[in-house]
């Protein structure tokens, strides 16, 4: 039910902007570099660069043309053009997942406000020392104690209602974060040992290719750029009708990216050049930027200020995308179960607080329980990023072909776009995304249930 006036934003640069703030978070700074880390450096860069500007832009164009179209949030727009249940399964689909990653992505915001407190409290070496990570997450009550106090900070913004102040908080920030970004990504690069880091992340080897750099690599795509889960296609109804949707994209798709190679650069050359870049200590996944951030802060002149202000600009990143994934929720529970703000943030609430609690105590007092062989974290990440996201991403895909038109689409996007790259867009949406998402999703749950290795 769309009872309250819809908000719109006044011309393009509002929906590249919210949706730069939706996109560039713990994804680009946290996830990017240690997945890259993980599978293979620059084959896994190659890889995800060619998925973002084929497969992403042709997700990205269809749901913001899909919300503009219809000027709903998901489950809405889906049941516009069908009310067939796997369309409203569909839609649900894409509301759900945002709920899902909300709690993990809190305990990590959490873990960046642990490091922004430890910078302004205790000292350069204190933060960089060896299991100071572990120690932290190793606390059941330290690691509960940050994650709802990001969880609050998140919540607090959605309440009140003041996502344009902190947009505008972050608009400032943001180019202040990717200043702070280059002078730390130089200092990286050029310590000793750390060259060969440098090119294992910008040099394709393709010998380190595998299935799973690309089903990685889509994940993440998705992940960053806050596909598949409802969020675009709510923007996109926000947007105006002469906003060019084609070149919107191109802006947040480049920024986006170009924030996560700036990552890489901080993190992959600092683990050759402190931990020698051994398998094991690229493959370190979610703690790696907790370990190998602090090492590099310390040996800069002024390191202890350099962090507290790296974490905190962080932080403020990681606010944007939790605020706007709440939002996605909220505005789902609000119009779907007709609540009004309150109750429908004190659900979400509630729905947060078990699932992120769950995600702190893997790594401590449950660690014993491993649900597919993963720690409670990994856990929601790989069941919303690789399960869901696809199926959800296959739903729209669907809904387009079948109900919509590739043609309607395609003239939504012509209304106020050169729409360059109609080819291309038109060739992935009918022969290129379906089959590669059932290919990722076949494999990832493969792998999961240990049927095959990818
Ligand atoms: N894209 C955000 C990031 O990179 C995470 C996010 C996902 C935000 C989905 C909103 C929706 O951190």
């Amino acid at each position: 039910m769309q009872t309250r006036e819809r908000h719109s934003f006044s011309g393009s640069l509002g929906y590249v902007l919210s949706t730069a703030g939706s996109a560039v978070g713990l994804g680009n700074i946290w996830r990017f570099p240690y997945l890259a880390a993980k599978y293979g450096g620059g084959a896994f860069l190659l890889v995800y660069i060619l998925l973002a500007v084929t497969f992403g832009y042709t997700m990205i164009v269809s749901e913001t043309a899909l919300g503009r179209m219809t000027r709903r949030s998901p489950v809405g727009a889906f049941s516009r053009f069908s009310s067939s249940t796997p369309a409203k399964a569909g839609g649900w689909l894409n509301a759900v997942i945002p709920i899902l990653i909300l709690p993990y992505y809190s305990v990590i915001g959490g873990w960046v406000l642990r490091y922004l407190f430890g910078y302004l409290r205790l000292s350069g070496g204190t933060m960089a020392a060896d299991g100071n990570f572990e120690a932290f997450i190793g606390s059941p009550g330290m690691s509960v104690l940050w994650f709802v106090l990001f969880a609050f900070a998140t919540m607090a913004v959605v309440f009140a209602g003041v996502q344009g102040g902190i947009e505008k908080v972050s608009t400032i920030m943001m180019p202040v974060l990717i200043l702070l970004s280059v002078v730390v990504a130089g200092f990286s690069v050029t310590r000793p040992g750390a060259l060969p880091g440098v090119s294992y992340f910008l040099i394709p080897d393709l010998s380190r290719l595998s299935l799973m750099t690309v089903v990685a690599a889509l994940g993440q795509m998705f992940y960053s750029l806050s596909i598949a889960m409802g969020i675009l296609v709510t923007f996109g109804s926000y947007m105006q009708k002469d906003a060019d949707i084609e070149r919107s994209t191109m802006q947040v798709e480049i920024f986006d990216t170009a924030v996560a190679i700036l990552a890489g650069l901080m993190v992959i050359p600092a683990v050759f050049a402190y931990s020698g870049g051994t398998p094991e200590a690229l493959g370190k996944g979610p703690a790696l930027m907790f370990v190998t951030l602090p090492k590099v802060f310390f040996s800069m002149r002024g390191g202890a200020f350099i962090g507290a202000l790296f974490f905190a600009l962080v932080f403020f990143a990681a606010l944007t995308s939790s605020v706007s994934l709440a939002e996605s929720a909220v505005s789902t529970i609000e119009d779907e179960l007709r609540l009004s703000r309150r109750p429908a943030c004190l659900l979400l609430s509630c729905i947060m607080l078990p699932l992120g609690l769950l995600s702190c105590l893997g790594f401590n007092v449950l660690s014993g329980v491993t649900p597919l062989g993963m720690d409670f974290l990994s856990f929601f990440d790989f069941m919303t990023n690789s399960v869901m996201m696809p199926v959800a991403a296959a739903a729209i895909c669907i809904l387009v072909l079948r109900c919509v038109g590739v043609s309607r689409m395609e003239e939504e996007v012509l209304s106020s776009s050169a729409f360059r790259r109609r080819g291309l867009y038109r060739f992935i949406l009918r022969y290129v995304a379906l089959a590669l998402l059932a290919v990722i999703l076949v494999s990832s749950a493969m792998d999961a249930f240990g049927i095959i290795r990818i």
